[in-house]
């Protein structure tokens, strides 16, 4: 997508604070237009905060992004032109609860993009069936599933035809038996060539969808690389740990049961 040659995003140097608490400790990552990057780690070790650095959500405290080979991170940078690139689904799925489907659709693409009203209905109506919901059209938020509420919130973030998109854990607050709905939604756009940052614990997903995994642990990126490396075979001892804890969290607690190279093996 980036015209210019340059990976869709680039982080360099990437550095935040809250206060004394430095989050960000320098994230250098590039991903390239296309390209599926899971992102995992232990609560707290800044996954949330590195994605919303990227869509400004966040201003870095040092270090710069760019997208599609313009530097976000620009003090003189249009925000709201950035944001409108980047297509963002969180954990919840914030829709509109007094409007039904289709509108909480069209109104982000009337409001920001200026779209007349046939335009932004046959934008909606299509990326509703790319999402597999096109039955759901008039039905109102509170009239639908978790995993078909995220589904529409991805589909939001699609009728804004954006560069990339940024997940975060978009499957942790839903019922298991929905998961697989919205996975397969992301497995498509992934298969459609859309650049994608996916912070996740769904180690089945990373491992069939991912491009690259990276591991975040207190701030910095410990270890990347193919899925079958990062989760198959893990080279640092906090990685194993963080593998072996998502997967089996009674052995971790196991007084000796910590740092064991077969943790991860598990899942195969
Ligand atoms: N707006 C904020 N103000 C102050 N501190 C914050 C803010 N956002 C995040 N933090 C702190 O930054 C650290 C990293 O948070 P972040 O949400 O990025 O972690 P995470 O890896 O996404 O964790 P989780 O897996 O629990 O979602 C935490 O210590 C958190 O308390
Ligand atoms: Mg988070």
């Amino acid at each position: 997508m980036s015209a210019t040659g340059r990976p869709e995003i680039e982080i360099r140097g990437l550095h935040k604070s809250f206060g004394d608490n430095e989050v960000l400790r320098g994230i250098d990552l590039d991903i390239a237009a296309g390209e599926v990057v899971c992102v995992i780690g232990p609560s707290g070790s800044g996954k949330s905060t590195l994605l919303r650095c990227v869509n400004l959500l966040e201003e870095p405290t040092k270090g710069q992004v760019f997208v599609g080979g313009t530097e976000v991170t620009d003090l003189d940078v249009d925000i709201d032109a950035v944001r409108r690139r980047i297509g963002m689904v969180f954990q919840q799925f914030n829709l509109f609860p007094h409007v039904n489907v289709t509108e909480n659709l069209t109104l982000p693409q009337r409001r920001v993009l200026r779209r007349d009203k046939a335009r932004a209905a046959e934008v909606a109506r299509r990326n509703l069936e790319r999402v597999g919901l096109a039955d759901k059209a008039d039905a109102y938020p509170a009239q639908l599933s978790g995993g078909q509420q995220q589904r529409v919130a991805i589909a939001r973030a699609l009728v804004m035809d954006p560069e990339v998109m940024l997940f975060d854990e978009p499957t942790s607050a839903l019922d298991p038996e929905l998961v697989g709905d919205v996975l397969a939604v992301m497995r498509q756009l992934a298969a459609e060539g859309m650049t994608m940052m996916v912070v996740t614990h769904e180690m089945s997903f990373a491992r069939e969808v991912a491009d690259r995994v990276v591991f975040m642990d207190g701030g910095v990126i410990v270890e990347q690389g193919p899925a079958e490396q990062v989760v198959g075979n893990p080279q640092h001892e906090r990685t194993r740990n963080f593998l072996m804890r998502l997967l089996d969290p009674a052995a971790a607690e196991q007084p000796g049961a910590e740092g064991t190279a077969d943790g991860p093996d598990k899942e195969r």
